[in-house]
């Protein structure tokens, strides 16, 4: 896939950049595109400071809309500013100076940033950048707090080289840090607000002896897709999850394993207070029998390696959410190379899980490392629904919809898929 991927949380959003004077503002040229190509309409201001290290025309190619670059232009018969204030879903100002947090803070109105901002009740984000001792000092941090009393969003700074050739605090925070804080901002009141949802993933590590271990090709992109987009919805999330190939997303509690018997007992100590538990780990079937505790060594002949079961994670969830009442909602994976419809159907009864999402993943762009997947979702009430293929985010955005609904006490009617 080349990136160009509708993320439900932002398509359709009005959101304001606000871009400042600061070296930093090149990178907003990143986030303005990622934002664009996510479904967002994004609408640029810029201070004439920022004019100087970015020149609007790219991000108005960018965005296919104006960049408002001064305080005056009309639109509507009205100051543009206030219109554009009242459509805003999200107001980002990347980077944020020490100048503008300032005027932000102080409520002054003298530039397109600061006036749209006083006008606008959308929510603000903040990505600050500047030298460490402006960050430091007692001035911007009082303004920093102020504006996050009054609700507004603090990405970074970051520690690490500055535009001054010194190493500190004070980098703005990365792009994509930026977009995933704005998702879960946009997300923070979303259907899944106050829901704790767990999810497995990963493919566990079974170790044979120090160095060694089993394993299988599962890179944990599904699962990481299902955490950033739980998020999205307003979710609290919490991975358990072995190595991974891609990294946990922003805003997402991590409690790495390795082996299945360590997922399985990290799962069993958070479960009382998790509401939804989705299974995306692929979790090695066996384990060895013994782990060498020395570096097993090369010998003539064959080595004949004894495997014995490993724990079924969600089996022994299912088999006690009876009697225990949680998790309230359960959801696993089948991935599989034939007789997918009847295989996953005898997993979701054997498991007691509510839906299970079948993929082939013998298919070629289905299953494990891949950046898409062709699921059917089938329910614990007879519901079979083939979906398209569609990228990982996509297919998590649309579970996070019936994980929504299923909380919620709702039938699956009206999903819109
Ligand atoms: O039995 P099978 O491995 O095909 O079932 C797949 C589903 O069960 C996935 O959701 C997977 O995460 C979960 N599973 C598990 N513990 C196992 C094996 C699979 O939780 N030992």
């Amino acid at each position: 896939m080349d990136g160009h991927q509708v993320i439900r949380v932002l398509r359709g959003k009005h959101i304001l950049l606000g871009v400042t004077g600061g070296i930093a503002a090149y990178k907003a040229v990143t986030v303005a595109s990622r934002l664009t190509q996510s479904g967002a309409v994004v609408d640029v201001l810029m201070t004439e400071a920022a004019q100087r290290f970015v020149a609007p025309l790219t991000f108005s190619a960018l965005t296919g809309r104006t960049v408002r670059s001064d305080l005056w232009s009309l639109g509507n018969g009205q100051i543009m500013h206030v219109t554009m204030a009242h459509e805003a879903d999200l107001f980002v100002v990347a980077p944020a100076t020490a100048n503008t947090i300032a005027k932000l803070a102080l409520g002054l109105a003298d530039d397109p940033i600061s006036a749209t901002a006083l006008a606008s009740k959308a929510p603000l984000l903040l990505a600050p950048a500047m030298e460490t001792g402006m960050w430091e000092s007692p001035a911007t941090q009082g303004h920093v707090q102020t504006l996050a009393d009054r609700g507004a969003f603090v990405v970074g700074p970051m520690a690490g080289r500055l535009a001054s050739g010194a190493v500190g605090l004070g980098r703005m925070a990365e792009p994509p840090q930026i977009i995933e804080m704005a998702r879960k901002v946009l997300g923070r009141n979303g259907s899944l607000a106050g829901v704790h949802v767990a999810i497995t993933a990963g493919g566990t590590q079974e170790p044979l002896d120090p160095v060694r271990f089993l394993t299988n090709r599962s890179s944990g992109k599904m699962g990481m897709a299902l955490a950033a987009s739980a998020r999205d919805f307003g979710a609290r999330v919490t991975v358990i999850h072995s190595p991974l190939q891609v990294p946990v997303p922003f805003g997402v509690e991590s409690i790495p394993v390795r082996t299945a018997v360590e997922m399985r007992d990290a799962a069993f100590d958070i479960l009382p207070e998790v509401d939804v538990l989705i299974g995306a780990a692929a979790v090695a079937d066996y384990q060895p029998a013994e782990v060498a505790p020395q570096k097993i060594k090369k010998k003539h002949g064959s080595l004949p390696i004894e495997l014995v079961r490993n724990p079924d994670i969600l089996g022994e969830i299912g088999a006690q959410r009876k009697a225990s009442g949680y998790p309230k909602v359960m959801v696993g994976f089948a991935a599989e190379t034939e007789d997918l419809l009847a295989n996953a159907k005898a997993k979701l009864e054997s498991k007691k899980l509510d839906l299970i999402l079948v993929n082939d993943v013998s298919a070629p762009h289905s299953g494990f490392g891949v950046d898409t997947n062709q699921v059917t979702l089938l329910d614990r009430w007879g519901d079979v629904r083939p979906w398209p293929l569609l990228t990982k985010d996509e297919v998590a955005d649309r579970l996070m919809v019936w994980v929504a609904r299923k909380v919620h006490g709702k039938g699956l009617a009206d999903l819109g898929d």
